[in-house]
């Protein structure tokens, strides 16, 4: 079990970047009470998709507005490829990718 970060970390609906277990940015987020783990990097041109915005349940990149639903990553509005996502567990306060 990798440890991303503290549930006390997070706001609702904000992204928070963190590390994953091979140093790559891993971008989690809670939102109605659920937790959702994606790639940290826009597959597009690599924007931090930390520094995008939570919307009704999908994150919107910073930069060019692509769009992905957290919970499975598949693309919406303008992307063309899915984000990789990541199974989470979240116990006694901590968020954790499940091995
Ligand atoms: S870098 Fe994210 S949409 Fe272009």
């Amino acid at each position: 079990m990798f440890e991303l970060c503290k549930v006390t970390d997070l706001e609702d609906d904000i992204p928070l970047e963190c590390v994953g277990p091979d140093d790559e940015p891993i971008v989690v987020v809670r939102h109605n009470d659920n937790y959702y783990a994606v790639q940290g990097l826009c597959p597009h041109q690599e924007a931090p998709l930390a520094d995008g915005e939570v919307v009704n349940g999908t994150l919107v990149c910073c930069l060019h507005f692509w769009t992905w639903r957290l919970a499975d990553g598949e693309p919406l509005e303008e992307a063309d490829m899915p984000l990789k996502t990541y199974p989470l567990q979240v116990a006694d306060g901590v968020v954790s990718l499940v091995d």
